[in-house]
């Protein structure tokens, strides 16, 4: 990928990462970027790096624009490894000594990533540097995504590097939202349920700070996927929603099942829902990525989980995804569980249990059936997912 220019004297040094398949547990089924920045002012500045098996790549982009070595400051917007790996690279390549830039936690934390005792500049939220004709304004926003995260703002050309925060793992030949169209919205909003939902209350406060600081966006530049300049109200609006997690018309069921009897059960439930009124599908844990449902589940009004019982236990695909959602922290839902067993039949208890510790509202004890379900248990899953419908309706 060659540098490309973003503004005057502001270039995405960036790089694709085409093949990845999986980002730590997240299906990135179409790769990602990993955006860097390169500011061409009196002094020149680099904006965070890239994962460490792109720094070659990483420093040719920057060769293109200048030679490495005139980098005078370089600021670190967040310490996580694919924004920081190919640190120890750069600043070999343009200087151990150059001023590092980073929040007062990123400094800590850098420090227990790298060895190097590098010539750290911890910031205050809301100090501004002088690049020359240019400042940039430092926003501490702590835990997007981590507790060393911030943001850098360009003053005069109104232009935010937001580091983890509106990104989407999107790699295409397109970098602007213009050239994408709403289609961008789809990895936006999977983004932010597998990785920032749980920090909605954050958001909800740091989008109030920015506005009564007045601040105006002509660009937004996440560290990932593409960039908002056609109207980067659009996703800092989609946050505010997304944030709120207020709950739609909308339900999702999602099983996994030994001999189908769970799967008939699913299906069943999600015809009640349909009749009741409530869109609905179901999601079958073996051909739906967790990450995938989970961006179903961050405006879904009902979750209903299902599980076969499996060793007096729960099945293991439906455990690791009540693990992802309960560490995600979804919020105002309705939760129900069901399941078919043979002879001990505790994966429901077990599926319950696990609702409720995520406070999801409960209307109705969990529907256990045994072996395979008879039209008579079928009729009693409609009736389930039904009342389950009805109750979503009356709640919104
Ligand atoms: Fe893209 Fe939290 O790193």
């Amino acid at each position: 990928m060659q540098p490309v220019k973003i503004a005057d004297g502001v270039y995405d040094v960036g790089v694709k990462d085409w093949n990845i398949r999986d980002f730590h547990g997240y299906s990135t089924d179409l790769g990602t970027t990993y955006n860097a920045f390169l500011i061409v002012d009196e002094k020149i500045t680099l904006v965070d790096t890239v994962k460490k098996e792109f720094a070659d790549q990483l420093l040719s982009n920057i060769a293109a624009v200048v030679d490495p070595k005139k980098i005078d400051y370089v600021i670190s917007n967040h310490t996580e490894m694919d924004h920081s790996g190919s640190l120890a690279r750069v600043m070999h390549r343009i200087g151990e000594d150059k001023p590092l830039f980073c929040s007062k936690m990123g400094a800590k934390n850098l420090s227990s990533h790298f060895t190097q005792k590098w010539n750290y500049r911890p910031v205050e939220n809301g100090e501004v540097l002088s690049l020359g004709k240019r400042s940039a304004t430092f926003l501490e926003t702590r835990m997007l995504h981590w507790p060393d995260s911030m943001f850098t703002y360009l003053n005069e050309d109104k232009i935010l590097f937001s580091s983890d925060a509106f990104g989407q793992h999107f790699a295409g030949q397109e970098r602007f939202d213009d050239e994408t169209g709403d289609a961008i919205m789809g990895h936006a909003k999977k983004y932010f349920a597998n990785i920032l939902m749980l920090y909605g209350a954050k958001i909800l406060k740091l989008i109030e700070q920015v506005k009564e600081m007045g601040l105006e966006f002509n660009m937004i530049c996440p560290d990932h996927g593409i960039f908002w300049r056609q109207d980067p109200g659009k996703i800092i609006e989609a946050y505010a929603r997304w944030s709120q997690q207020t709950p739609q018309k909308k339900a999702v069921v999602i099983f996994d099942t030994m001999w189908h009897s769970t799967q008939q059960m699913a299906e069943s439930i999600v015809d009640g829902l349909e009749q009741a009124g409530v869109p609905a599908r179901p999601f079958h844990l073996r051909s739906f990525h967790r990450s995938e449902i989970m961006t179903e589940v961050l405006d879904a009004g009902a979750i209903i989980v299902g599980s076969p019982t499996l060793n007096n236990g729960l099945f293991p695909t439906v455990a690791d995804f009540l693990t992802y959602m309960k560490g995600l922290k979804p919020k105002n839902k309705i939760g129900a569980a069901f399941g078919s067993y043979g002879w001990s039949g505790e994966s429901v208890r077990l599926v319950t249990e696990q609702l409720e510790a995520m406070k999801f509202d409960s209307i109705e004890p969990g529907l256990k059936i045994q072996y395979v379900p008879d039209p008579e248990s079928i009729e009693t899953c409609v009736a389930f997912g039904k009342r389950i419908g009805k109750a979503l309706i009356e709640k919104l």
